[in-house]
């Protein structure tokens, strides 16, 4: 207990010592997620599992659309993990989401979608490798587009449901804001963590994950003229961690390259060494009781966001997830 307090007392020293001026004052809730000039080859250490977008363009390059072609837009939707887990997994109401494009001149039809490139279990957690000190991330996650709609895999389990209609000029101004979009939002971030579960509740940090992406684009389809509609609800997964305001702490080399913050540094490595990323979305499910047994014991979460770490203090419901509704724009 005391050994406890002494080490929170030290943290808050060296939190007053270490936290830049910009933070101390007026933060902006949500913290803004942070945009780069262009996306970094990932780090040779990093191996997906799965490839990542098999079947699209090596380049990223979307068709160009006839402008007065009319494509549909499409609304899927598929459960992760019933696939691979049956309806066990299934229940948790975790959803992959997409969309989808036919064109009405040449009758090709497309799927989009964003997620990650070393699946999600290392965009949640880090590597603690045996000669590196600081966390090792492998957190990119990107846009793909290929050909193609897979209509049983989206329609069996999930949703496949047309939604509206975009001239092939609105769909080449969608194509080139998708490319800005995926060269400079580069990597995922799960959590979404919120001071409560009320309406109301102050929005601490946003996840950046595969809905989050339909969303903008939908945004930016309202934007650029589309009229989208949906007959049935529109819920979407969403992963929340609950904490009262978080505190700064600093990024990799401000946190482990200095002797100072050795304490600090130790504190992340052993709050993320009870959570290594996986193989599987079921060992995943598994490591995420176990957060939920340590956040709820500890009352502490050290998060990644911006490639920055905060410390959230943790309070009740502490994590959840929950299938909720997100109007379309
Ligand atoms: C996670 O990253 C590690 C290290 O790069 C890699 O070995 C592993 O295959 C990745 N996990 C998955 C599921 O791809
Ligand atoms: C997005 O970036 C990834 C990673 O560089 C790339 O593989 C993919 O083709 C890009 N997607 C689009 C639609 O530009
Ligand atoms: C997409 O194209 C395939 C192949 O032509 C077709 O089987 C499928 O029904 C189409 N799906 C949609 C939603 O247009
Ligand atoms: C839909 O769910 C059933 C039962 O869980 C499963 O057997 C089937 O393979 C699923 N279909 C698809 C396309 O994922
Ligand atoms: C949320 O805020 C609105 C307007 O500020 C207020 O009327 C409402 O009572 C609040 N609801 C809760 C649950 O705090
Ligand atoms: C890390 O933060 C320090 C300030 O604390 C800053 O000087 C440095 O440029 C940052 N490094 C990176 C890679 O952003
Ligand atoms: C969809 O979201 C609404 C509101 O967020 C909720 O009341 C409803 O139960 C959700 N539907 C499902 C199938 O979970």
């Amino acid at each position: 207990m005391i050994h406890t307090e002494l080490v929170s007392l030290n943290l808050l020293l060296v939190l007053h010592v270490v936290c830049p001026s910009t933070y101390t004052g007026q933060q902006q809730w949500p913290v803004p997620y942070r945009r780069f000039d262009r996306r970094p080859a990932a780090d040779s250490y990093c191996e997906a599992f799965y490839p990542f977008c098999p079947t699209g363009d090596r380049d990223g390059h979307i068709p160009y659309m006839r402008d007065t072609d009319v494509i549909s837009v499409y609304r899927l939707q598929t459960p992760v993990w019933e696939f691979k887990y049956g309806d066990l997994l299934g229940k948790f109401h975790i959803m992959h989401d997409a969309i989808g494009f036919s064109s009405a001149d040449t009758g090709a039809n497309y799927t989009m979608e964003w997620y990650e490139l070393f699946q999600l279990g290392n965009c949640t957690f880090p590597h603690l490798r045996p000669n590196v000190y600081t966390p090792f991330w492998c957190n990119q996650g990107a846009a793909c587009f290929f050909e193609g709609i897979d209509d049983l895999h989206w329609s069996q389990n999930g949703t496949l449901e047309k939604i509206g209609e975009i001239t092939g000029s609105q769909f080449n101004d969608m194509a080139l804001w998708v490319q800005d979009d995926n060269e400079t939002g580069i990597y995922y971030e799960t959590w979404k963590v919120r001071s409560d579960p009320s309406p109301n509740a102050t929005v601490w940090f946003e996840s950046y994950d595969c809905s989050q992406f339909v969303h903008r684009t939908y945004r930016k389809l309202t934007e650029l003229g589309a009229k989208l509609s949906s007959r049935s609800q529109t819920n979407y997964t969403k992963i929340y961690l609950y904490s009262g305001e978080p505190t700064f702490l600093g990024n990799d080399s401000a946190i482990f390259g200095q002797p100072a913050l050795k304490n600090l540094a130790e504190e992340i490595r052993k709050f993320y060494h009870t959570f290594r990323p996986h193989q599987s979305f079921f060992d995943l499910a598994i490591s995420l009781v176990e957060a939920y047994k340590k956040v709820v014991l500890d009352k502490s979460f050290y998060l990644y966001y911006n490639f920055e770490y905060w410390h959230l203090p943790m309070k009740s419901p502490y994590m959840q997830i929950i299938y909720e509704e997100v109007p379309l724009p």
